[in-house]
């Protein structure tokens, strides 16, 4: 029992656990939250009166120790003023809980036309994200900006994500910012993220997706004004092909080895083939700090080159390559490091 109640508790702690949907960080967790306060409160008023009754009539009327069973109890059969008593009590309680809930809903299924519109495609294992051409927000190329597994957004605005997924039904879950949206193929769901501050924020699927729904991760990064400017201007710069060394052999073996099948990189590599998995668009694949579902640290190069040995280190990676030289390896790494 002891075991038991540690192992519940001390799994149900943590204080500075980073996704905690009772530390809200921006205006529709916080929504959510001033909801689920006090309807935990009321339920737990409940829950105290029921339970106290419970063990109050289980202790009253218990099985004494001269009982034989001899005499039975005076029996009765139904009351109806309890019957409509506890019919309509609930009821109340439950009209009260809507009364909270129904404008909650309302506001974070709003589609507010000043927000940020990002299209985030939900697939096995990782989320891809892309914005649209919107000069208000500094995204001025013909193409928008398209990124991968990090979310930027500057802090402070309410950004409308369009939920889509390619393959199986995940789940959009930053709990700090909002709370979870399914993301389902053939349909497309509405779902607001809103930081106060600037910051890191983490999330990740919260639908089970396949072998690898544990390494869905994502992160939401929200940007101060200028941090924002800067990402905009990083995510609209034009990547230049390398031309000498090693960065240039890189280059080239990213078409002889098929990446360029698969992945997009802008200006160079703009054909993926149609048959091909989807994968993460690599433009500016160093602009981001974690890659394959954010399971990973880009910052590390050991991280990188044991991903190109062997991509299936992540359980269920759709991604393929053939086996690399390790002087290859070091070739591709000097490539994509370019890429930022
Ligand atoms: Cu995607 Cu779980």
């Amino acid at each position: 029992m002891l075991a038991l109640v540690m192992a519940l508790v001390v799994t149900g702690c943590a204080s500075d656990a980073p996704q905690s949907a009772l530390d809200p960080a921006g205006p529709f967790a916080r929504s959510l939250h001033n909801l689920f306060i006090p309807v935990v409160w009321v339920a737990t008023a409940v829950f105290v009166v029921v339970e106290g009754v419970i063990v109050y009539a289980v202790i009253k009327w218990r099985r004494r120790a001269d009982d034989d069973g001899e005499v039975l109890p005076a029996q009765m059969h139904g009351n109806t003023k309890l019957e409509i008593g506890w019919t309509i009590l609930p009821a109340l309680v439950l009209g009260l809980v809507a009364i909270f809930t129904i404008p909650v809903i309302f506001e974070l299924n709003a589609k507010p036309a000043d927000a940020l519109q990002v299209s985030v495609a939900g697939q096995k294992y990782w989320w891809g994200y892309t914005y649209g051409t919107q000069p208000q927000f500094g995204i001025t190329q013909a193409n928008g900006i398209v990124t991968a597994n990090e979310l930027h957004i500057p802090a402070g605005q309410t950004v409308n994500l369009t939920l889509t997924s390619t393959d199986v039904i995940h789940s959009f879950w930053a709990p700090r910012l909002n709370g979870k949206r399914d993301v389902v193929p053939g349909r497309s769901h509405n779902w607001l993220l809103e930081a106060d501050q600037p910051g890191v924020y983490a999330g990740q699927c919260a639908e089970f997706c396949g072998t690898s729904h544990a390494n869905m991760l994502l992160k939401v990064v929200a940007h101060d004004p200028v941090g924002w400017t800067d990402w905009v201007e990083q995510m609209q710069r034009e990547p230049l092909e390398p031309v000498s060394g090693a960065a240039a052999r890189g280059f080239a073996l990213f078409a002889q080895k098929g990446c360029s099948g698969c992945h997009q990189v802008d200006g160079s590599y703009e054909m993926v083939a149609p048959d091909s998995p989807s994968a993460p668009n690599l433009t500016h694949l160093f602009s981001r700090d974690c890659f394959a579902g954010c399971i990973y640290d880009l910052n590390d190069r050991n991280e990188m080159e044991a991903w190109l040995r062997n991509p299936q280190r992540k359980a269920g990676s759709l991604m393929v390559v053939g086996a690399l030289t390790e002087d290859e390896i070091d070739d591709l790494y000097a490539y994509l490091e370019t890429l930022e």
